[in-house]
């Protein structure tokens, strides 16, 4: 069976001590309760070691959310996938729209990082998504379509060890939420996708996250679609008082 995963991306919010100080806050949250998803935070990548070091033997996961898509090297300013990994961090989000927008990401860099995320024993957290102009002309589909085709580079077993987050771009922080007939309907269509590329195996067992103004109250409607495993959240996820709601919708 595929995992339910609620994930957190800080994106860039907190300093090094507002991290830790959120991590513990998190991980004091879900001590002794019965969680039902696994549970991860994507940190800036100043955090990432110390909010490893803090949850150390806690539920929560770790992990970045971008890394370098070179191996090594004269790259100022970069943070290769093996760094990331060197922290206990094992995961990172790959291809967040905003990494797309701003940085220009595309295909054929995010292939590249996929590579050696998995070549460094992490799990990426591949995001897709249309923007609004995609969704209001119909195309988002094929849009979708576009960005999976980097995933589909992979071999099966590879595609296997990848988390998808679906995140529409019009409701990213803009406090408009995908409804969850209209999450659905995209999850489907990415299970339908992977089915086809690969088998119906592979994409019974690929967790699908949602992302975008998800929160505590909708949530539970949101992961009760049968192509929904969790999702993707932002500014939900900075505060364990907002954050335990949504792990919370996994009853
Ligand atoms: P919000 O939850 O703030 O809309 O952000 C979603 C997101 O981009 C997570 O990666």
């Amino acid at each position: 069976m595929r995992k339910k995963i609620v994930a957190g991306n800080w994106k860039m919010n907190t300093t090094l001590q507002e991290g830790v100080a959120l991590a513990n806050d998190l991980k004091n949250a879900l001590a002794g309760k019965k969680v039902n998803c696994d549970v991860v935070v994507c940190t800036p990548f100043i955090s990432v070691a110390a909010v490893a070091d803090a949850v150390k033997g806690s539920v929560i996961g770790v992990g970045a959310e971008d890394c370098s898509a070179n191996d090594k090297g004269a790259f100022t300013g970069e943070v290769s996938a093996s760094m990331v990994a060197s922290t206990g961090a094992k995961y990172v989000i790959l291809g967040h729209s905003e990494r797309r927008q701003y940085h220009g990401e595309n295909n054929a860099l995010l292939i590249k990082k996929l590579q050696l995320a998995l070549a460094n024993g992490l799990t990426p957290i591949f995001c897709v998504g249309e923007m609004k102009e995609e969704r209001e002309s119909d195309t988002f589909k094929s849009v979708i379509e576009g960005q999976m085709a980097a995933l589909y580079t992979l071999s099966a077993d590879d595609f296997a060890k990848c988390v998808i987050a679906y995140e529409p771009v019009w409701a990213i922080g803009t406090g408009l939420t995908a409804t969850s007939e209209q999450a659905q309907e995209v999850h489907a269509f990415i299970r339908a996708s992977i089915a086809a590329k690969y088998n119906k195996q592979v994409a019974e067992n690929t967790s699908i996250l949602y992302g975008g103004s998800c929160k505590g109250s909708n949530a539970p409607e949101l992961f009760a679609q049968p192509d929904i495993d969790g999702g993707l959240i932002g500014g939900a996820a900075l505060k364990a008082d907002t954050f335990m709601p949504i792990i919370e919708a996994f009853k």
